[in-house]
Order: C-alpha cells, then structure tokens, then sequence
C-alpha cells in the first residue's frame, strides 16, 4: 500500500491533504469491498524486477520482462476486468476491453501538455495519466472511486515505480477546489451524473484563471438543442442519464461559465475499440447493439463520444 502522506504532501496543500487523509482510509479500510483482500493478497505477491516505464505505440509497458511470466500472468488475472489500456507489465500483454490509445491519439495532437499540473476525474486505473506524463505534463493528481481500478493501478505502479501520476481512490466530488489545476481531463464521466450542470460547475472551481477542460461524453446525433434522457439502460449500462447532442453540450458549457469552447472530435465507438478479450471476458459493446449495429439494444442511437475543449475565463 501506499504511505498517503508521503505521497500527498507536496502534491497538494496542506489543508487538501488533511481534508484526504480520513477520506482515503475508510475508503481503503479492510471490508470496503469483498475482493478487496483478494486483490491484496495478489498486490503482495507480485514479482519484484527493475521498475521503469515507457509508452510504445500506445502500451503502457512497465517493468522489465521476467525469464518465465506465467505465474505473474495468473496473479494479473485476478484483477479482471482489465478495462483500460493497452498494458505490459513485467512482459505480460494485457490486451484491455478498451483500445484507450486511440482516444488518447484523436486528442493528444489539440493540446500541449507540457509542464502542466492536470486533475483526471474517473481516471479508470490511470492508464491516461501516463499517456499524460509522456505527453510533458509535470504532474497528474487522478481520483476513481472503484477499488478495482485502483488495485490495478496500484499493480500497474508496482512494475513502473513512482512517478508523479497519483491515483486517489476517491469520488471527485470529495476533494476540496482550490482553483490550482491548469487542466482537468474529464471523460466518460458526465453521461453518468444525474446534474450535468454540477459537475461542470464543479470542474470550473478547481480550474485556475485561463485553464483548460477537456470533456469527452457520449452525444447524440441531430442539429438541434436537445437529448436523450434514456428511461432505463443505455447500451448495457446502468446510470446513463442525460445524453445532449453537440449544440446542447456547448450550450451547457457556455451556461457553466466556459469560454472558447471548441469541439475537438466526433467519433462512433467500434466494436473494434470495445470490446471482450482475454482480460475482459464479460459482455461488450457488441452484446449492447442491434445485430445490425445500427442502435444500441434498447433501441436508443449508438455511442459517439464528443470531446470538448474549454476555458475557464481570464
Ligand atoms: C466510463 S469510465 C471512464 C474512464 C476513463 N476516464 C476513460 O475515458 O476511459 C467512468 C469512470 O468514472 C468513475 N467514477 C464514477 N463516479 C465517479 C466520481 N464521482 N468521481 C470520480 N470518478 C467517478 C468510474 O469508476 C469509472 O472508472
């Protein structure tokens, strides 16, 4: 496990860390969650080798190769579902459900990273803090509240070593702002809350003066200003509320305060780049649409992820 408060200090203020402290231990206290001794005792056993990272075509690869990786492969198959990704760790592939490199290479060419103290809100295991760090920027402070992903990150962390990536095992919603971060990556998180509005708002309060949101959410097609509140799931998924087409996401983020807000990409999710592999043998995004793939299977459009980029006014 990590020593929190050798990890948060420096990181953050003062008056942050104490506020987090309490908040990150009864969020990894033991009976948190069933598998969570589970994915400790596999944390314990992992190999040690020479820690070091690198991102290669879009794999995070990290730690050098063991001479006979077939127990490591086991011991990494206790943390399935791998959802983010491409990894290799220790010289095990883990081919992920999702191929993250491609998200990351439709926005990485819009934005300069370089120096820059970023907030990633849902970060999954941390796969884009990485991606993040690679790209220049100084210093990644991530939150997930799934303990899952943060037993894989803490897997991940284990072959790379520190490196100034965090992850906190908490909701975003329970760090405090203190308008100091120069960029928030926010995706595949606002389809999920009930009051889009909040969590845009709330984004604005940990921006600095002229810092930047990056959005990435599920849209709908059509020119007007409308959305689609799905009545039960979408795609499979449970908690999707409020899906707006472009013209309503820009409205709601000029409704928030947001200036220069600029579209960045449009792009259909495949089921090339979702999908069951190995490491993530559970239904996906082919089992969520029509055979056809023309709808999802509740008969709702199928996914396209809109990513925005936004300021927060001088
Ligand atoms: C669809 S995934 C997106 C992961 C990653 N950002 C990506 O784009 O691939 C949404 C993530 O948000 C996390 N999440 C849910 N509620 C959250 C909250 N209140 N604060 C931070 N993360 C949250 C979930 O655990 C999940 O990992």
């Amino acid at each position: 496990m990590l020593d929190w408060t050798r990890e948060l200090e420096g990181r953050l203020a003062p008056e942050t860390v104490d506020h987090l402290l309490p908040l990150i231990e009864a969020a990894t206290a033991p009976g948190r969650h069933g598998d969570w001794p589970r994915w400790q005792a596999a944390l314990e056993q992992l190999p040690d080798v020479n820690s070091s990272w690198s991102i290669e075509n879009g794999v995070l690869v990290a730690g050098d190769c063991l001479a006979s990786p077939n127990d490591l492969n086991t011991l990494l198959s206790e943390f399935i579902p791998w959802r983010k990704g491409p990894l290799n760790l220790a010289g095990v592939p883990i081919d992920t459900e999702w191929r993250s490199d491609w998200k990351w290479n439709r926005l990485v060419s819009s934005m300069d990273l370089t120096d820059l103290r970023i907030l990633d809100i849902g970060a999954g295991n941390g796969y884009f803090g990485y991606q993040m760090l690679a790209g220049g920027a100084q210093q990644v402070i991530a939150c997930d509240p799934t303990l899952l992903f943060f037993a894989q990150y803490l897997a991940i962390r284990h072959f790379s070593g520190p490196v100034n990536n965090l992850l906190l095992p908490i909701r975003f919603e329970q760090i405090p702002p203190r308008a100091d971060f120069d960029c928030v990556f926010s995706m595949g998180v606002l389809y999920h809350r009930r009051d889009p509005m909040a969590h845009l708002r709330a984004i604005m309060d940990h921006l600095r003066v002229d810092g930047r949101l990056l959005l990435e959410t599920l849209t709908i097609p059509g020119d007007d200003d409308g959305e689609l509140d799905p009545p039960d799931r979408y795609a499979n998924m449970r908690n999707v509320h409020r899906l707006p087409t472009v013209t309503r996401l820009v409205r709601w983020l000029k409704a928030a305060g947001y200036v220069q807000v600029q579209p960045l990409d449009q792009t259909p999710t495949t089921v090339d780049e979702q999908r069951s592999t190995r490491w993530m043998p559970f239904h996906s995004l082919t089992e969520a649409l029509t055979e056809e793939q023309a709808l999802t299977i509740e008969g709702h459009p199928p996914p396209v992820r809109t990513t925005m980029l936004a300021r927060k006014p001088k």
